[in-house]
């Protein structure tokens, strides 16, 4: 541009339009690089303003003042109207960011739990939930445990063949008090006896827990098994109540349509004794009476054991395989796949819901 066109731009319309197209460039930026355009052609080097101001030199020395006042208030001019446009646009900038960058922390993600509990402890679980749910305490007791309580107390004597038919880890000899010796519980009978021996009637007990015997494994045996225990023990308790409740006890862990049956049969711990045989409709080859547990009334022998009257006071005692009526519900078929450890097993059967 010749200086006299420079000289052109100072004049009050060129600089008013000079500050209307830069307004209106600058207004028209859509976001931030486009307004670092227009900031560069409306007040750069090149820019009208500047050019105007750099033709102030070549105008007659009195003219000087009032031009550089003008080529000022046209510059302050749009430096506003920049100085506008950017803060909106910092702050739709930083508004844009905020949307388009924000986590939701609360959201849901897609990954899935690895692991479950093991089938056989939610299975105990639920039993205990269902006998606490009729006024009954939890019980527990050593799986290393006195031979007196696993077998002496519950009137197994000595040489009598339930002690040899339960295969028995022993554990040390005589080391365990009253010169018992030491053995891993075989049953979760011991339970009754740890808790008529510490607590007076009425007595409702349950007792899921872990038993031993000297099994190999297979298909259906294992060295450590589960069992639950129960004994209730209060004033007139009679076999009806004994069959009432489990009845309830196999709906639950069989289905509404679970009944039982007793069969004769002998505990030296129970007088009358009986096998649970529970109707398992569900079973993969079809409605059948199978094996549950073993129960009956409790011995007077026992009670007497552990310092409770006969004559006031009877009872009853249950203890069933918690494995079992796991493999029978799933149509488990091997009891390995309960135990192997394998994580795809508990989370497959889905027992937890
Ligand atoms: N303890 C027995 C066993 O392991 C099962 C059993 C039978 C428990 C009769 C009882 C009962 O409480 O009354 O084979």
């Amino acid at each position: 541009m010749s200086t006299e066109n420079e000289a052109g731009l100072l004049q009050p319309e060129a600089l008013a339009r000079a500050v209307k197209d830069a307004a209106a460039a600058i207004e028209s930026a859509a976001n931030l690089g486009e307004l670092a355009a227009a900031k560069s052609a409306t007040l750069g080097d090149k820019s009208p303003v500047s050019l105007a101001r750099r033709a102030i030199g070549s105008i007659p020395g009195k003219e000087r003042g009032e031009a550089g006042r003008n080529v000022n208030a046209a510059r302050t001019e749009i430096t506003a109207v920049y100085e506008a446009r950017e803060e909106i646009l910092r702050a739709a900038e930083a508004a844009r960011v905020l949307r388009e960058e924000t986590l939701d922390v609360t959201a849901r993600t897609p990954r899935r739990r690895q692991g479950a509990r093991h089938p056989i402890n939610v299975q105990m679980d639920r039993i205990a939930d269902l006998f606490v749910a009729m006024g009954y305490e939890i019980g527990e007791g050593p799986e290393v445990e006195l031979e007196w309580f696993n077998f002496d107390a519950l009137n197994i004597h000595p040489d009598h063949p339930a002690r040899t038919m339960m295969d028995t880890f022993h554990i040390a000899d005589g080391e365990g008090g009253f010169g018992s010796n030491m053995v891993l519980r075989t049953h979760t009978s011991t339970v009754q006896i740890r808790t008529m021996l510490t607590q007076e009637p009425p007595i409702y007990k349950v007792a899921p827990g872990r038993v031993y015997r000297t099994d190999e494994v297979d298909a259906t045996h294992a060295p450590v098994f589960h069992q639950t225990e129960g004994l209730v023990v209060d004033e007139g308790i009679t076999m009806a109540d004994l069959k009432g409740t489990l009845d309830h006890f196999a709906k639950s862990v069989f289905g509404p349509d679970a009944i039982t049956r007793l069969r004769p049969s002998y505990f030296p711990f129970t007088e009358p004794s009986a096998e649970v045989d529970v109707w398992f409709a569900a079973h993969k080859d079809g409605a059948r009476w199978i094996e549950w547990g073993g129960c009956g009334m409790v011995n007077p022998r026992v009670l007497r054991a552990c310092g409770i009257d006969p004559d006031v006071y009877s009872g009853f005692a249950f203890g069933m395989g918690v494995e079992r009526a796991l493999m029978l519900r799933h149509g488990i078929t091997d009891l390995r796949d309960i135990i192997d450890g394998d994580v795809r097993f508990p989370a497959g059967l889905r027992v937890e819901e």
